[in-house]
C-alpha cells in the first residue's frame, strides 16, 4: 500500500496578493466561499491555532488571496470571499478576475475546497463557481461550514439539498465545524494526500 504522507501543522504566511501570486513551488490547495462562511476560520481550526488567518465578524474583509505554507510541504490560498453586498463596488468588481485569474493560471492548484453555510439553501454564486471548476477540470470538494449550528434533525434534509443541488457524489458535502472540530480529520486526509 503506498504510504500517505502527513503533514505537520507549522504554517508560515508568505504574503497577501491582490494581484499575481508568487510561485512557492508546492503544491496548493484553495479556499473558496461566500464571506463570512468560515474560510479563515477553517485555516486555523486545521492548524490548530486561533491566528493562522485573520478572523472576521466584518463580511468581506479579506480582500486579497492570502497565501500560506503549511508543514513547509502544502501552499494554501485563502481566496477573498464573494457575495456580500456592503463592500465598496469597486471592490466587488476587483474580485472576480482576481479569482478568474488565479483559478485560469494556476498551475499548482490541485483541489478547491467550496465552502457553503450550514443554514443556507443552495447559493447562485456558489453553484456558478462550481460549475466553473467542474469546467476548468480542477477537482473541488464542497464543504459545510458551521454545522455546529444544525439541529441534529436539520443536517439530513440539509444535505440532501445540496447534494441535489451541485450534483455531489457520495461523501459529500463534508461537514465542517471550526467551533466542535468536526471535519478536521476527514479535510487533514485530503489535503495529506495530495502531497503524497
Ligand atoms: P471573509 O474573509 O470575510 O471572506 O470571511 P471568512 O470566510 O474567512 O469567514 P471567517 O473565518 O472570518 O468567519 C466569519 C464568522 O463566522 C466569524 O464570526 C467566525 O467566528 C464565524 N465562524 C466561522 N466558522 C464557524 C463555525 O464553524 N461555527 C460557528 N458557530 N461560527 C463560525
Ligand atoms: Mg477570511
Amino acid at each position: 500500500m503506498p504510504s500517505r504522507r502527513s503533514i505537520s501543522r507549522t504554517v508560515e504566511f508568505v504574503g497577501s496578493f491582490p494581484g499575481p501570486v508568487p510561485e512557492t513551488g508546492l503544491r496548493e490547495v484553495a479556499f473558496a466561499g461566500r464571506s463570512n462562511v468560515g474560510k479563515s476560520s477553517m485555516l486555523n481550526a486545521l492548524l490548530g491555532t486561533r491566528k493562522a488567518a485573520r478572523v472576521s465578524s466584518t463580511p468581506g474583509r479579506t480582500q486579497a488571496i492570502n497565501l500560506f505554507r503549511v508543514g513547509g510541504a502544502l501552499a494554501i490560498a485563502d481566496l477573498p470571499g464573494y457575495g456580500f453586498a456592503r463592500v465598496p463596488d469597486a471592490v466587488r468588481e476587483a474580485w472576480k478576475p482576481m479569482i478568474e485569474r488565479y483559478l485560469g493560471e494556476r498551475d499548482a492548484l490541485q483541489l478547491v475546497f467550496l465552502l457553503v453555510d450550514a443554514r443556507r439553501t443552495p447559493q447562485d454564486m456558489d453553484l456558478a463557481l462550481y460549475e466553473a471548476l467542474v469546467e476548468a477540470d480542477i477537482p473541488a470538494r464542497v464543504v459545510v461550514t458551521k454545522v455546529d449550528k444544525l439541529k441534529k434533525h436539520e443536517r439530513k434534509p440539509a444535505f440532501a439539498k445540496l447534494r441535489e443541488a451541485y450534483g455531489l457524489p457520495a461523501g459529500q458535502p463534508i461537514p465542517f465545524s471550526a467551533k466542535s472540530n468536526e471535519g478536521v480529520k476527514q479535510l487533514w486526509a485530503i489535503l495529506n494526500d495530495v502531497v503524497s
